[in-house]
């Protein structure tokens, strides 16, 4: 039984499966996943009892940056298909009662879009130029000291001698969003997506866009994207406008059309900024993402993201994984805890996000030859930093061999290798197995839309390094993050638990349970 309110809308509470879309499933058989192998696979996501696929960018791209370097926004890239394949994604997908968020990235373009090849050709200072943020330097140098979160200085310059700012790769050259042309644009990308259907949009790089007045130097660095020292081209106040602006847009379509930002924010205070009633949905939760497999961390994480969402009355959001982060299995120190931390975060009340591999306890593939590397990371930093091909490796779905029923043809390499040794991690070797991480999350998922109430109590705990927590009337979580076993706390069914529990019914360590105290919740009256 459903206990959530009817009006409730439907992001609130919802699922959302990150598809990265070239690792997801590939249809033809060159490699590299699509948008047709993604529909070949609504079945899978419908059964794993998700709400809504966030497909990672499928756009037009030269694909420096994983597409996260956009050419034409509203194009589909070859490699991924075509624009009738995803109307035809969207509409098999909203048949499965599977919603669509696509990703906009709104920070940056790539240095192939239209606009920047018209700018490189246009004078300093020509409208052309303006839709980005080109600048003199200072006696032969950049014009600030800002550096690129891919490492090396954050501007570039071009053969009349200007500089343009990247905060990201030399080859996603910032747009200039004091440019009404570019806000215009954008509003209409929206519309363009939105006209198609979508039911939302995850914002990148959602507390760029807006500079400081006056580009200032500043006085300390970022060493990354998971950095959130405050620098005055991030999390700046005018940032919020565009979202105002964006939500007006939203709300004109009818069915509750949801938007999350992508934001590397200090503290939760500041991320709850960008879920303010007028602006958008969601943001992800990366200070709960950061924190480590510790209770008072975690215990922490939740309480001050749940205060500072609710003071501005959006729901709070989970998440254990992006593309961009390591693999809970190995960042949280092994399988048993990834899976303790999923049965975690799937109790919590809210959102949540799961990130395409989650739910087969992947590892972060470490040994990844350097040869086979694509993050612009790695180069930029001169191989010192692997980057984040590491969780970005094909799906494994069957079979004894990489990459594991990936390609529909096993003749072609799959863009990244999967690694030997992935059999056992495969789709079709978990599904029906016992105990297995996907069965677990099939399970958690499915009960997880049954549990009861909006809000956590916290309850008593036999130990500091355990957490326990209830949602009244009558589900209590309990995760053991400690060393030694402990006694479950009152129940009177158990729901489900991320391990076996020991032979005298105590959890062990690195385990969570869902108990019941009235009985299962689908027999409640
Ligand atoms: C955040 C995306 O998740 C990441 O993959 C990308 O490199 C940067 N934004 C730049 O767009
Ligand atoms: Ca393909």
């Amino acid at each position: 039984m459903d206990t959530t309110p009817a009006s409730l809308p439907w992001w609130r509470t919802a699922v959302i499966y990150q598809v990265y879309p070239r690792s997801f499933a590939d249809s033809n058989g060159d490699g590299i996943g699509d948008l047709a192998g993604v529909r070949d696979r609504l079945p899978y996501l419908r059964e794993l009892s998700v709400d809504a696929i966030w497909l990672s960018p499928f756009f037009t791209s030269p694909m420096v940056d994983g597409g996260y370097d956009v050419a034409d926004y509203r194009g589909v890239d070859p490699m991924f298909g075509t624009l009738d394949d995803f109307d035809a994604l969207v509409r098999d997908a909203h048949a499965a009662g599977l919603r669509i968020i696509v990703d906009i990235v709104p920070n940056h373009s790539s240095s192939a879009h239209p606009w920047f090849v018209s700018a490189l050709a246009s004078a300093p200072g020509s409208a052309e130029r303006d839709r980005y943020i080109f600048r003199p330097g200072r006696d032969g140098e950049p014009p600030n000291n800002w550096q690129s979160i891919f490492g090396g200085p954050a501007w570039t310059q071009v053969p009349d001698g200007s500089w343009y700012l990247h905060l990201f790769d030399p080859t996603q050259p910032d747009l200039n969003w004091e440019n009404p042309q570019v806000r215009g644009e954008f509003s209409d990308i929206l519309r363009f997506w939105l006209d198609r259907g979508v039911d939302g949009f995850r914002v990148d790089v959602a507390h760029g866009m807006a500079k400081a007045p006056g580009l200032p130097d500043i006085t300390r660095h970022r060493t990354g994207m998971l950095d959130t020292t405050a620098v005055p081209y991030l999390d700046q106040d005018d940032v919020h406008d565009i979202y105002r602006e964006w939500r007006k847009i939203l709300d004109s379509y009818p069915g509750d059309r949801m938007a999350v930002a992508e934001a590397w924010v200090p503290n939760p205070v500041r991320m709850a900024r960008y879920v303010r009633p007028d602006e958008l949905h969601q943001a992800f939760n990366f200070d709960y993402l950061t924190a480590p497999w510790s209770a008072p961390a975690l215990h922490r994480a939740i309480d001050e993201s749940i205060a500072a969402v609710a003071a501005v009355g959006a729901p709070p959001t989970w998440v254990l994984g992006n593309h961009d982060t390591v693999r809970p299995a190995t960042r949280y120190g092994g399988l048993d805890r990834a899976r303790a931390g999923a049965l975690l975060m799937l109790a919590l009340p809210g959102s949540a996000y799961v990130y395409q591999g989650e739910e087969l306890g992947l590892p972060e593939v470490t040994d990844l030859p350097e040869e086979v590397l694509q993050d612009p990371v790695f180069r930029r930093s001169g191989g010192t930093v692997r980057g984040r091909d590491g969780c970005r490796v094909p799906m494994p779905w069957t079979g004894a061999e990489p990459p594991y029923g990936f390609c529909v043809s096993s003749s072609a390499p799959s863009w990244l290798p999967a690694p030997a040794g992935w059999a056992s991690l495969s789709v079709a070797a978990q599904s029906g197995t016992a105990g297995s991480t996907l069965e677990l999350y099939r399970s958690a998922l499915r009960l997880r839309r049954s549990l009861p109430g909006t809000a956590l109590t916290w309850l008593p705990a036999p130990a500091d390094d355990v957490l326990v927590f209830a949602r009244e009337p009558d589900f209590v979580c309990v995760a053991n993050l400690g060393p030694a076993a402990v006694p479950l706390p009152a129940h009177r069914e158990i729901l489900l638990t991320s391990a076996p529990l020991a032979a005298d019914g105590a959890l062990p360590p690195d385990t969570t349970a869902w108990l019941s105290t009235s009985g299962h919740p689908e027999h409640r009256p």
